[in-house]
């Protein structure tokens, strides 16, 4: 086994997590995500196989990357992926590999993943009333998510966490409902600020429901909110606090609160391509190294090159601009699909 050299990025900050995007085709379209009609979706030759997924993980594990987490996309929607997951958890140097998925395809997927050595499932939901979710999703019942929740139950996934991205005026009324549905499924909730990422078409600043906003809300059900100390060296986007009763929950405040500052993650597209920050308006083409007979070193020596000189800090560059506004409008977007959310891995 390598032993892993781990880098250092122009602020200091180590390579750590990896975020792999198996597919950017999605089978809901969430409002805050893909708001459009129409979408360019990247062409198939272009995406990774899982042997080419493989090799490029062990050659970022060589680099310090210890944690995987798969993404899209709906990653549920490429074939086999209990293969990849199986292939990874090989690797003597990932010790998590985790999965972000929409959950309607879980109860289909759920135990062979486990089986595969998946360690956790984090699932998306912003809204537990039926007739909301059908609107905003616009592709499925709420029912098939809750399934798919209560499959991975069943599979066995520790420390399950629903993520759901409040928006003003759509899901802000359901923040207890939230964290009480997440009681009753055995998950931790985790609210994230509506971020003014690409694929965001219609964000806008006075739709942000603050952090500090969505504590007032809990506070005048719950009553004291404590905060909950992060780890000695937490890297988690997540803020988490703890109610008088014990229950805790997280939230992830990108946008009014960033915490580049000790963001370790890289990620890959479905196509191959490195962004550095999920902010980033340009990626490097791993995948013609991959295709053109690179070796293992040339590839790693590629991505060392571009982490050393990593000076991303893009959540915080937002917060301090005087107007904030949408990043990318529509046509920006369809000139380079990789600026999508749904392309970038979220
Ligand atoms: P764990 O901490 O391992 O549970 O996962 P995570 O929080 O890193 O990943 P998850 O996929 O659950 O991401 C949650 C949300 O955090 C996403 O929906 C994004 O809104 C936000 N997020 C994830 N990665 C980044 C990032 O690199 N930068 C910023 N600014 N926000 C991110
Ligand atoms: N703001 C915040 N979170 C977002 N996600 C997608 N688009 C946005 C946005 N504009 C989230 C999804 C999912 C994760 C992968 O990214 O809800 O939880
Ligand atoms: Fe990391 Fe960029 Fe997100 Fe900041 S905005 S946390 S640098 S990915």
């Amino acid at each position: 086994m390598t032993v892993p050299s781990p880098v250092a990025d122009g602020f200091g900050r180590p390579l750590k997590s990896l975020r792999v995007s198996v597919t950017d085709r999605c089978n809901l379209r969430c409002g805050y995500c893909m708001p459009e009609s129409e979408y360019i979706w990247l062409p198939r030759s272009s995406v990774l196989s899982f042997e080419e997924i493989d090799r490029l993980v062990g050659i970022f594990a060589s680099l310090g990357v210890d944690k995987i987490r798969l993404t899209g996309g709906e990653p549920l929607l490429r074939q086999e992926l209990p293969t990849l997951v199986a292939a990874l958890a090989k690797q003597p140097s990932i010790s998590e590999i985790a999965l972000t998925t929409n959950a309607v395809l879980l109860p289909r997927h759920a135990e062979a993943l486990r089986a595969a050595g998946l360690d956790r499932v984090t699932v998306s939901l912003d809204t537990v009333r039926a007739d909301r979710y059908a609107t905003f999703a616009k592709a499925t019942r709420f029912e098939a998510a809750v399934e798919g929740i209560d499959a991975a139950r069943s599979a066995g996934f520790p420390r399950l966490k629903i993520n759901a991205v409040v928006v003003r005026g759509f899901n802000d009324d359901e923040l207890v409902d939230l964290l009480e549905f997440a009681t009753q499924r055995g998950a931790e909730v985790r609210y994230i600020e509506y971020m003014d990422v690409g694929g965001a078409t219609g964000w806008s600043l006075d739709q942000v429901v603050s952090q500090r906003e969505i504590l007032a809300t809990l506070a005048a059900t719950y009553g004291s909110i404590e905060a909950v100390p992060d780890g000695a060296k937490s890297s988690a986007p997540a803020q988490r606090f703890r109610l008088a009763d014990g229950r805790t929950f997280g939230i992830i405040a990108s946008t009014t609160v960033p915490f580049c500052r000790t963001c370790d993650r890289a990620r890959i597209t479905a196509d191959g391509y490195l962004y550095l920050c999920l902010y980033a308006d340009t990626g490097l083409p791993l995948r013609d190294l991959v295709r053109s007979g690179a070796s293992d070193d040339e590839i790693r020596g590629t991505i060392a090159d571009a982490w050393r000189a990593r000076r991303d800090r893009g959540a915080e560059e937002r917060v301090q601009l005087r107007s904030r506004n949408v990043l990318h409008g529509v046509e920006e977007l369809r000139a380079d699909p990789h600026r999508e959310m749904h392309t970038r891995g979220g």
